[in-house]
């Protein structure tokens, strides 16, 4: 299995347009190198054909930037078979929008989310001109089966995370779950991993679905609870309301990763309010000697 991190930040990227908090002026004097987009995932079981997890705003440049990604030579025909969807969120699925040039794309999403592309932000409606995307809703839970990907050889798990639903979709009654990680087995090798750049809790049933994964790429939105307000100033609602566990504290992602020997665990999304993005922050000396990493954009991974 091969795992690309296409984009590691959360909205708005690192640096953020319209910022120069301590995070996005550090990035926006280092230059492009330091900079970050909008995450996304990429996985593969075999030669040719690609999955998506989420679509970010800054996805054709994430394409342009992995060689696998390219048609071949002399073709007009992409190795990109689909999109998972984890939620509704602008920065999940505005991407939708650049890759409507003809290619026949499977997308999935949970289907509070298909209801939300048909409702208040109506994506699919737009979309139906331009091409043939093929949308299917993806239950999830118990008695539920596990979706089929390249021929039977991907399976691919949604684990149900939680109902927090994007603003533009506040009003909406639709039964979630609204966010769903994702799980994805090789059949053929076994190689396992999990995807969950959304965690506004640890949910039930997440640590079952981690059994056997070798590789967790996990929500590493904030550092800290109140991070947002810091570095703004602001009085905001904290990284759980916003939908996103920190990392540290007692009930943080980390101590949940920190004995998890043997596995390649990773944070994405990050806000550039986190210090993690700095290799350089005494934040990120805290990861050393456990198992967790700060990746790069474009970073991959082979399981
Ligand atoms: C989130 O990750 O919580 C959302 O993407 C926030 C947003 O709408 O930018
Ligand atoms: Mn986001
Ligand atoms: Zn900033």
């Amino acid at each position: 299995m091969r795992l690309r991190i296409l984009g590691t930040a959360a909205g708005g990227g690192l640096p953020q347009w319209n910022c120069a908090c301590p995070g996005c002026a550090r990035a926006r004097a280092a230059g492009p190198r330091a900079w970050r987009t909008q995450e996304c995932l990429a996985v593969s079981v075999s030669p040719g054909a690609w999955y998506l997890v989420n679509a970010s705003p800054d996805v054709r440049t994430q394409i342009l930037a992995a060689p696998g990604l390219a048609p071949p030579d002399g073709t007009r025909h992409t190795p990109l078979r689909g999109v998972l969807l984890t939620d509704g969120e602008l920065d999940h699925t505005t991407g939708l929008l650049a890759l409507r040039e003809g290619a026949a794309l499977d997308l999935y999403a949970p289907p509070a989310v298909l209801a939300a592309l048909d409702g208040p932000f109506p994506l699919r409606t737009l979309l139906a001109p331009y091409g043939s995307a093929r949308w299917h809703a993806l239950r999830s839970g118990p008695g539920e089966d596990a979706l089929l990907l390249d021929g039977g050889r991907l399976r691919v798990t949604p684990v149900p995370v939680s109902d927090k639903r994007p603003r533009y979709a506040a009003g909406s009654d639709a039964p979630g779950p609204w966010a769903v990680a994702y799980r994805f087995d090789d059949v053929a090798t076994g190689a396992a991993a999990l995807y969950a750049p959304s965690l506004a809790r640890w949910p039930d049933g997440l640590d079952a679905a981690l059994a056997g994964v070798s590789c967790l790429i996990l929500d590493g939105t904030f550092w800290s609870e109140d991070e947002m307000d810091r570095a703004t100033g602001g009085r905001g609602s904290g990284a759980r309301t916003m939908g996103h566990l920190p990392v540290d504290g007692p009930e943080g992602t980390l101590v949940r990763l920190r004995g998890r020997s043997g596995v390649r665990c990773f944070y994405t999304h990050l806000n550039n309010t986190n210090p993690l993005a700095d290799p350089s922050s005494a934040e990120r000396a805290v990861l050393a000697g456990t198992p967790v990493e700060v990746p790069s954009d474009g970073t991959e991974i082979e399981l």
